[in-house]
C-alpha cells in the first residue's frame, strides 16, 4: 500500500525546480491584504492559485467574491466511497514595513543558501502552495486522487479572517468534509517535526484616547489640562503590569487551563524552547508570568500586547505641546473558551475605569477570532502522526501554537469535522518581519507529508469503515472542547446539516 505513495513523491522530487519557480511567480504578486492599495494584487494571487487548481485538473474552480478579499475553491468528488478533505491555506501576507531591514527585496524572491527569502515564503504561500503541488504530484502520477477534496484558500487570513468566516457560517453544505486540513503552522526546531493541536485566540482593537479640542501649550496650560498620551499610557500599565499579569476582570474567569497530560507532551518536544526563544529574540529572560512554565505562558495563557501607537510630536527637536489625541493599536491573545466579542467587552470596560479625568476613551474592535484546542483520539490525527514519521523518520511532537489561525475553530464549531494542523515553518524564518524566508528542504517535506497525510486518509482501512468520526464527536468531546456560547444556529444545528458527497458512504 504504501508503495502506492512512490511515483507520487518520486514526481515531487523531479519537480522541485518547477515547483520552486512557480512558487517565486506567485510570491512576486505583493498580496498585502490589510493595503487597500493592493486589491489588485489580490485579485491576481488568487487567480494565480485558481489556474493552478485549473491546471491540475479539480473541478468547479472558481474565486468566491466576498465583502473583501475572493476566496479561491476547486473540488474533486470523484472517489466515491472515499474520505472528503478540506484542504486550507492563505494567498494573503502581511505588510513589509520596515522595509529597510530587507536583505534583498520583500517581492523578489531570492535564494541564500538552502533558503527562499521573501515575504510570504513560508507564511502562507509556500505552504499553501505545498497543499497544490502535493495534489498535482498525486495527480499527474495516478491520474486520481486517493480521496475527495474541497481546496478552500483565503485572501485576508493576516487581516481577520472576517469574509471566510461568513463564508463557513453561511454556506457550511458546500464544505462537507470529513477532516480539515490547515497548513500555516510550524515545527519547534530543525528535524523536530510536529503536529500543532491548537492555536489561540485573538481580539484586535483600536483604543482612542481624547484630551481637549486642540493640542495645547504646555506651559501655558500645563498643571490644568489632560494628556492624551499619558492617559493612554496609564490605562495601558493598569491592563498589564511588569510581572505579566492582565488586570482585565473576568478575564481569566472562564479561561481553561492546560492538563497535566498536556504538560506531559509538551516535556516530550527534544527542543530546547526557551533557549530557541531566548537565541530569536537576541535576550537571556523570558518575560512573563512568572509562576507559569514559558511554555504555557507562549501557547496556553492569554496575552496583552499593544503593536502601535500614533500621535503627539515625533519630529527633531522639541515641540512644547499637550497632545489632544493618540490611538494605539492592541491586541488579546485568547485560549479556550475566552471568545473575542465577551473580552472584547472587558477589555473596554476597564479601558473606561482607568481613563484618568478630561480624557475621553472609544475602543473599537478591529477584528477577533477563536482559539481552538483539537481532540487528538481519532484516526485523522492518527494519519497525520503516521504520514509526519514516514517523511521525517522520526514521531512528530504535539504542541499548541502561540499564533492564531481563525478558520481552525471554525472548522472545529462549525463543520464539525477532526482538524489537523500540518506545517514545516520554523521559528527562526522571520514571520511578520523583514528577511521572512522558507528553508527549502521542508517546502519539500511539507508537500510530501501533505502527499502522505491525502494518501494515508484515502487507504486506512479505519477511516474507510468509518469515515466520519465526527458525527459520534458532536455530542461528546467535540462540544465540550470548543466553546460554546453564541454558536447555537449557526454551529451545532450547521454542523449537522454537513454532509459528504454524495454516494460517498459505502
Ligand atoms: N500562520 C500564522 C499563525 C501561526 C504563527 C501559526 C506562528 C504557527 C506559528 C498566521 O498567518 C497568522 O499570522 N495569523 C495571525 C492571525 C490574526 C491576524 C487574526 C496572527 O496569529 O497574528
Ligand atoms: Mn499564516
Ligand atoms: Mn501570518
Amino acid at each position: 500500500m504504501s508503495d502506492a505513495v512512490q511515483p507520487a513523491l518520486q514526481y515531487v522530487d523531479e519537480h522541485r525546480e518547477q515547483f520552486l519557480e512557480e512558487l517565486k511567480d506567485l510570491i512576486r504578486i505583493p498580496s498585502i491584504s490589510t493595503l487597500p492599495k493592493h486589491r489588485k494584487d489580490m485579485r491576481r494571487a488568487a487567480r494565480f492559485v485558481a489556474d493552478q487548481l485549473t491546471a491540475i485538473g479539480l473541478r468547479k474552480v472558481r474565486l468566491i467574491k466576498t465583502a473583501g478579499h475572493p476566496l479561491v475553491y476547486g473540488e474533486w468528488l470523484d472517489a466515491p466511497g472515499k474520505p472528503t478533505a478540506l484542504l486550507y491555506g492563505h494567498y494573503d501576507v502581511q505588510p513589509v514595513d520596515p522595509l529597510a531591514l530587507w536583505e534583498s527585496p520583500p517581492f523578489e524572491p531570492t535564494i541564500r543558501g538552502d533558503n527562499l527569502y521573501a515575504r510570504g515564503a513560508v507564511d502562507d504561500k509556500g505552504q499553501m502552495f505545498a497543499i497544490v503541488k502535493a495534489l498535482e504530484a498525486l495527480m499527474r502520477t495516478g491520474g486520481t486522487l486517493p480521496l475527495n477534496v474541497r481546496v478552500l484558500i483565503e485572501g485576508e487570513e493576516e487581516a481577520g479572517g472576517e469574509s471566510i468566516e461568513h463564508y463557513v457560517v453561511e454556506h457550511p453544505e458546500r464544505l462537507g468534509c470529513d477532516v480539515a486540513l490547515i497548513v500555516d503552522t510550524g515545527i519547534p526546531a530543525p528535524d523536530v517535526p510536529s503536529i500543532t493541536y491548537g492555536v489561540r485566540g485573538i481580539i484586535y482593537a483600536e483604543i482612542e484616547a481624547r484630551g481637549a479640542k486642540r493640542d495645547l501649550h504646555s506651559g501655558e496650560f500645563g498643571g490644568i489640562a489632560p494628556n492624551a498620551i499619558h492617559a493612554l499610557a496609564v490605562v495601558l500599565a493598569g491592563l498589564k503590569d511588569a510581572r505579566g499579569h492582565i488586570h482585565i476582570p473576568g478575564l481569566y474567569d472562564k479561561m481553561r487551563p492546560a492538563t497535566e497530560e498536556e504538560r506531559r507532551m509538551w516535556a516530550r518536544n527534544p527542543a530546547d524552547m526557551p533557549a530557541i526563544w531566548k537565541r530569536e529574540m537576541g535576550l537571556d529572560v523570558l518575560p512573563g508570568e512568572p509562576e507559569y512554565d514559558p511554555i504555557e505562558r507562549n501557547c496556553a495563557r492569554p496575552t496583552f500586547e499593544v503593536h502601535g501607537i500614533i500621535g503627539g510630536f515625533t519630529g527633531d527637536g522639541a515641540k512644547t505641546v499637550i497632545p489632544a489625541e493618540v490611538r494605539a493599536k492592541v491586541s488579546l491573545r485568547l485560549v479556550p473558551d475566552q471568545r473575542p466579542k465577551a473580552v472584547f467587552k472587558l477589555l473596554e470596560r476597564r479601558v473606561q475605569e482607568l481613563c484618568p479625568p478630561g480624557v475621553t476613551m472609544t475602543v473599537t474592535e478591529i477584528h477577533g477570532g477563536d482559539a481552538v484546542v483539537v481532540p487528538l483520539d481519532n484516526v485523522y490525527i492518527r494519519a497525520a502522526e503516521r504520514a509526519v514519521e514516514q517523511e521525517w523518520g522520526k514521531a512528530p511532537v504535539f504542541e499548541r501554537s502561540g499564533g492564531s489561525i481563525p478558520i481552525g475553530a471554525l472548522f472545529d464549531r462549525v463543520l464539525g469535522v477532526p482538524v489537523v494542523f500540518l506545517g514545516a515553518g520554523l521559528p527562526d524564518d522571520n514571520i511578520h518581519a523583514p528577511n521572512e524566508k522558507f528553508h527549502l528542504p521542508y517546502f519539500y517535506r511539507d508537500i510530501r507529508q501533505i502527499l502522505r497525510f491525502l494518501h494515508l486518509v484515502g487507504n486506512d482501512p479505519a477511516i474507510a469503515a468509518r469515515p466520519n468520526v465526527s458525527a459520534q464527536r458532536r455530542g461528546t468531546t467535540r462540544r465540550a472542547s470548543t466553546a460554546s456560547s453564541a454558536d447555537g444556529a449557526n454551529g451545532a444545528a450547521a454542523s449537522r446539516r454537513v454532509r459528504t458527497p454524495a454516494g460517498k458512504k459505502a
